[in-house]
């Protein structure tokens, strides 16, 4: 049978896997200053930060707690609504904690904007966010990132956690889908 490989459905890689490293132990070694003596808690939203969240704690040398939340934004499947939808809550009381939210990518910023507000109601110590990607030009409200990966620009990216239709997640690093995949064919 014939090996189909996902990457052949790329057009381009946008941001290598080595790329991807270099940059999050940068972040990393940022956050280590900024949270030195203190307690930190990262929280990951599902799906999409599985492979920030992995890759990123890693490069952290010091202690940290890590719990996750899935999110679902109601809409199409390639369009945020703004009104979010908790598939998966915290395990974990965040009162009095130091509180950093790992995520893949902010495209128009609803759902991070609402999950800061949802998360800040529980009165954490203090509330951050850290996203790998950030679509400047997609962004329709405000939403303040304290550590940003990549600022791209608005292609159809996947990989490294990025899924078209829940597939792609598991490319290496991340490019950009050829349109034959997603476009209806004339
Ligand atoms: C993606 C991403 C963010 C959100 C960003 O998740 O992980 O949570 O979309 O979009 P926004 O800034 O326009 O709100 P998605 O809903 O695709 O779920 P997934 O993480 O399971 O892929």
């Amino acid at each position: 049978m014939e090996l189909k490989d996902i990457n052949a459905d790329l057009t381009k890689i946008l941001v290598t896997q080595e790329e991807i490293h270099v940059r999050i132990e940068e972040i990393a070694r940022e956050v280590e200053r900024d949270y030195a003596g203190q307690d930190l808690l990262l929280i990951g939203v599902l799906k999409g930060a599985v492979m920030v969240m992995a890759d990123f704690s890693r490069a952290l040398l010091k202690h940290v707690t890590m719990d996750w939340m899935a999110v679902s934004s109601y809409g199409d499947s390639t369009r945020s609504s703004g009104v979010v939808r908790i598939l998966k809550d915290l395990d974990t009381d965040i009162a009095g904690k130091n509180v950093l939210i790992v995520e893949d990518i902010i495209d128009t910023g609803l759902t991070l904007s609402w999950l800061s507000e949802n998360l800040k109601s529980r009165n954490p110590a203090s509330l951050a966010i850290f996203s790998l990607f950030r679509k400047p030009e997609m962004l329709k409200v405000e939403c303040e990132v304290r550590y940003v990966g990549f600022d791209i620009a608005n292609e159809f990216i996947v990989g490294y956690g990025l899924d078209y239709a829940e597939e792609y997640r598991n490319i290496k690093g991340v490019g950009v889908l050829d349109p034959h995949v997603y476009a209806p064919k004339s």
